[in-house]
């Protein structure tokens, strides 16, 4: 980093007005503007600069990166801090030098373009007006809590004041960015212009401050109406109990941060004393920064990060094809939802299926989903129109060889499916490539089908395909690192998270999961009832789920034919528990026909427990004999168990990051847990070995539940 940490002050003189000091922003060697310890101590020494010349005017914040304002602090800095004093003298740092531009005796302004996040949200806080453009990479918010802390630098303090009680609540407690038109509405802007005119909107509205005084000024939220009169002042207790509830609603009281941020701002709200707000902020900032929780959430943060900076084929060095157009096979469930993540994203797609009922099907889907972004004005109907017409479809091969990439989504049938492939290779270009979304089948058993296996490979949605994040792909025996990283690409471009994972039964995430559904089946069997066990491992243990819900929404039908594959491939320890047997002559499939463990409404809800699948299973009103700690450690550690021996006999991943990644991004396990692997070592894997040893001999389990050997040879997952 050079010595100016690519930061300066450059005037320039404006009519009417005079010297205007520009402060630029272009970090060195840096994609995006980040608050690191050296940037903000060039940023006070520069402020000090500002503040000690006679010569200007006005100050304004800009940044020369093409779409990032100030995409936040330095996380890498914030994991280095590994004591509270530590934290205090970062935070009071910050707060200080924010002051600073608070305090400067002439007005300043910030010139928002692009990400303008945590600490450069609170930035733009401290100046007098904000300009903002209107392109979509401008979006602007303090998503602290999302990393476990909250804004430190005076955003829990000043954002009130200027937008209000209730948005700044709704911005930092949920921890998401605004979009510009967003943002502008509550106020957290002044002005929202067109991009290629923000230089000069800037100018024009300086030049209008300075003809009406030039003043500096602090600018306060003011309520309009009645009701919003009330609740900003006398019934703002209103407000806060609501906002109380609201995240405890969403957190289920797991994660800290926002409750601390809620705290913050209930005793600063509207206090004249600025030093001792701004203290508050601090302590609580602290008190959340050194939690585990915040640490695993930081973790998360990485593992994320570290997925943008891939491509799929470490060590090697390929360049991913540019996907323009797929093609999807089966325009069901599974490629209904592909083609509208596809499109969303400006890739055109073409469906093909037997029926021309599916096909109007899945563009019903995808016209539905987007309606519901233009409702919430996420996209407006120009962008409704432009994505639906990236859509095309038909019965026919038509199109096909204009595609790079053919996704099949048909039925789970191997010998169909190979058909299906080797006919649609012969219909595509000899370099397109061909992927299945099996989500049960041997990928490289499947390639057979295919002329050129190393143009074939598995990419695993999950379902609902627009909301569930991981994209497990599959490398079969034959498959190119050039298929490998395209599919890793085109995944990303589809706004999803991709883990790569050898071709094995279950590939990675299913075949953890099923362990965990089926011990889920022998506490039933045992005694244990349906709700008790759903609800402590959300409740307790913070799954969004318990596994009969999720057994229900999987399909119970699938539960069993998947693990019915699984006791064939792993033998004697996987085991279905005989009230899991006699579910299969009940018709109950689950959510899909309404009938599970849990009844259903006709908008497909969830509602209570069907008490009457006791008796439909053969078992006799459940005694719970057991408490949280053992369910919740049979299943949980059932799992782990199934990733020792999926990492290290079988080296379906190779990083423990990968299992974490796909399992909280492929079935929610719980974030602040930092995921499965880290969960893992927090209570170490010899804890789990010694109680799934005293399980197995306790409950009679045998192989299911014994440690395997890959485990007991653990000591950390993270090395
Ligand atoms: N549903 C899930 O939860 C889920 C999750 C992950 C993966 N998968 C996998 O995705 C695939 C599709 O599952 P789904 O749930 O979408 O099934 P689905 O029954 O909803 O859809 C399959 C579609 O394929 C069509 N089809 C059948 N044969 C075809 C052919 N020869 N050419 C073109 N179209 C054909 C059918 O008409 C149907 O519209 C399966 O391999 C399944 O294992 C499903």
């Amino acid at each position: 980093m050079s010595k100016d940490q690519g930061l300066k002050l450059v005037s320039r003189e404006i009519e009417d007005v005079g010297t205007v000091c520009f402060f630029e922003m272009d970090l060195v060697g840096e994609k995006v503007n980040k608050l690191s310890t050296p940037v903000m101590l060039k940023m006070r020494e520069l402020l000090q600069e500002v503040a000690r010349s006679t010569n200007y005017k006005a100050l304004v914040f800009v940044s020369k990166k093409p779409k990032i304002f100030i995409a936040g602090a330095d996380i890498d800095e914030i994991r280095a801090l590994d004591t509270k004093e530590k934290f205090e003298t970062a935070v009071s740092q910050g707060q200080s030098i924010f002051n600073m531009i608070e305090d400067l005796n002439i007005p300043t302004f910030a010139m928002i373009h692009g990400a303008c996040a945590g600490g450069g949200c609170e930035l733009i806080l401290a100046c007098d007006y904000r300009i903002s453009s209107d392109d979509s990479s401008t979006r602007i918010g303090l998503p602290e809590t999302q990393l476990g802390i909250l804004p430190g630098f005076g955003g829990c303090v000043r954002l009130p004041r200027v937008v209000g009680l209730q948005a700044a609540l709704d911005v930092i407690l949920a921890g998401k960015l605004l979009n510009a038109k967003k943002a502008n509405k509550v106020g957290l802007t002044d002005r929202l212009v067109h991009g290629n005119l923000l230089e000069a909107q800037t100018v024009q509205y300086i030049q209008e401050i300075f003809k009406s005084g030039g003043k500096k000024r602090r600018k306060t939220f003011q309520p309009v109406g009645l009701v919003a009169k009330l609740l900003e002042g006398p019934l703002k207790f209103v407000v806060f109990s609501q906002a109380k509830k609201g995240v405890l609603k969403a957190t289920s009281g797991f994660y800290p941060a926002p409750l601390k941020a809620l705290e913050v701002i209930q005793r600063t709200f509207k206090m004249s004393d600025r030093t001792r707000a701004l203290e508050i902020e601090k302590e609580s900032f602290c008190e959340v920064a050194t939690t585990e929780i915040s640490k695993n959430l930081i973790h998360i943060f990485d593992l994320t990060e570290m997925v943008k900076k891939q491509s799929g084929v470490p060590g090697v060095q390929v360049t991913p094809t540019e996907v323009k157009g797929i093609g999807i096979l089966g325009a069901g469930t599974m490629g209904g939802g592909i083609a509208f993540v596809a499109a969303d994203k400006g890739i055109k797609v073409r469906l093909k299926d037997l029926n021309p009922e599916a096909l109007a099907k899945a563009y019903k889907h995808a016209r539905d989903l987007w309606q519901k972004l233009m409702k919430k004005k996420v996209i407006d109907s120009y962008q409704l129109t432009q994505k639906i017409n990236l859509i095309s479809g038909g019965t026919d091969y038509a199109d096909f060889k204009t595609l790079d990439v053919v996704i099949e989504a048909i039925v789970e049938d191997m010998g169909i499916k190979q058909k299906v492939i080797g006919e649609t290779a012969a219909n595509m270009r000899s370099d397109a490539l061909i992927v299945t979304n099996t989500s049960s089948l041997s990928v490289t058993e499947m390639s057979k089908g295919h002329p050129h296996p190393a143009n074939f490979a598995g990419m695993h949605f999950f379902n609902p395909v627009h909301k569930m994040p991981l994209v497990e792909i599959i490398r079969g025996e034959k498959t190119s690192d050039q298929t490998i990283a395209t599919i890793f690409e085109l995944t990303k471009k589809m706004g999803k998270m991709p883990v790569v994972v050898k071709d094995g039964p279950g590939f990675l995430v299913n075949r953890l999961l099923l362990p965990y559904m089926a011990e889920a089946a022998f506490l039933l069997q045992e005694g244990m009832s349906i709700e008790v066990v759903d609800q402590f491992y959300v409740k307790e243990f913070g799954m969004p789920m318990g596994p009969f819900a999720l057994m229900d929404e999987v399909g119970l039908d699938v539960c069993i034919k998947v693990l019915k594959i699984f006791k064939k491939a792993f033998g004697d320890r996987v085991d279905l528990a005989p009230c899991m047997l006699a579910l299969e002559s009940t018709g109950r499939l689950g959510k899909k026909n309404r009938k599970g463990f849990y009844h259903y409404d006709d908008k497909d809800y969830r509602g209570e427990v069907d008490q009457s699948i006791y008796q439909a299973l053969g078992l006799s009103t459940p005694t719970n004999p057991y408490d949280s700690k053992e369910c919740i450690e049979r299943g949980v550690f059932a799992m782990i168990n199934e990733c020792a021996r999926a990492f290290y006999e079988d080296q379906i991943v190779k990083t423990p990051h990968e299992v974490d990644l796909a399992m909280i991004m492929g079935t929610g396990f719980p974030p602040f847990r930092g995921g499965l692997l880290k969960y893992a070592d927090s209570v170490k894997a010899s804890y789990v070995a010694t109680q799934l040893a005293g399980y197995s001999e306790k409950r009679k389990a045998g192989a299911r539940l014994a440690p395997s050997e890959a485990l007991k040879k653990v000591s950390n997952f993270y090395v």
